[in-house]
């Protein structure tokens, strides 16, 4: 069988890297071509794979796709460039897989009109990590059963969103999950601003940016003489690769828009 050509759009970032590194590796999967502007002539290998491939970083995805006919494009890009990146790839029939987070209001049901429309599918999920995905149902099961949740993220001091879509993502399932919004105290005097954190559906919802930390968070209800705990915690960005595998592998097999890989792992 025909090994499934892959574009990794954000080639040169943290992710992007190892995504491209990953899909070199995988038997069934070949790296085409390499997006990024901040690398842009560069050649692939040496920039970002540590030897040469002689494959050139393309600066923008069109050209990209002219140059490589990429059947998947992975983007882990920024809010302010995934859009253009995927507007780019499904016009012309690239089923795209999606982990950039801190999407613009809106972009979800641009980019659901625009795979129905150009019949290319697309997935679009705040955590590729197989520990998350399974932190944030258990959170939206345990939702029921309680009346007070707070959420809190820590998370590598260079991201440039807050909170992170995984936290926002899990406190919408969560609220979803009930009929009535979760019980939020408010004290009456507040010595420090935003020391409450935000809040959807009246679940408390708290970031923190640090050295040290990839992408951690802790999920804690309350009600009455206990708390539940869920804490999921990342030790290296190899735990987001096994979700954009299966990803990349079943793009395919959907329809539209796909949230979430909540679906792909029955
Ligand atoms: N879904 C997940 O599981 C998951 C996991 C980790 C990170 N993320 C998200 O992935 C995104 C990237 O994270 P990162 O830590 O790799 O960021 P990063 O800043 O290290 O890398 C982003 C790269 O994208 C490049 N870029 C900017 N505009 C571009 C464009 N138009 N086309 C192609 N490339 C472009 C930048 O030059 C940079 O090299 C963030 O939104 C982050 O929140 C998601």
């Amino acid at each position: 069988v025909d090994r499934i050509r892959v574009l990794v759009a954000g080639v040169g970032g943290r992710m992007g890297r190892l995504v491209a590194e990953t899909v070199r590796a995988a038997p069934d999967l070949l790296l085409v071509g390499g997006v990024d502007p901040a690398y842009a002539g560069a050649d692939l290998g040496e920039k970002v794979l540590g030897q040469r491939s002689g494959m050139r970083v393309d600066g923008d995805v069109s050209s990209a796709i002219t140059r490589c006919s990429p059947q998947v494009m992975v983007d882990f890009t920024a809010p302010d460039a995934v859009m253009g990146n995927l507007r780019g790839a499904i016009a012309r029939k690239v089923a795209c897989v999606v982990g950039t987070t801190g999407l613009e209001e809106g972009a979800l049901e641009e980019l659901a009109r625009l795979c129905t429309e150009q019949a290319t599918p697309a997935i679009v999920a705040p955590n590729f990590s197989v520990g998350a995905c399974l932190m944030m149902r258990f959170a939206a099961e345990a939702a029921t059963r309680f009346e007070y949740a707070q959420i809190t993220e820590f998370h590598h001091a260079g991201k440039k969103d807050a909170p992170s879509g995984t936290a926002l993502a899990t406190a919408e399932r969560m609220s979803a999950a009930r009929a009535a919004d979760m019980q939020a105290p408010q004290p009456e005097r507040l010595a420090l601003e935003g020391v409450m954190g935000g809040q959807v559906g009246g679940i408390g919802v708290h970031a923190a940016r640090m050295d040290g930390v990839v992408a951690d968070q802790r999920v804690v209800l309350g009600g009455p003489g206990e708390t539940l705990t869920i804490e999921h915690r990342t030790t290296s960005r190899e735990c987001f690769m096994p979700g954009v595998l299966l990803a990349v592998r079943h793009v395919f097999e959907q329809e539209g828009l796909v949230l979430g890989l909540g679906k792909l792992l029955v």
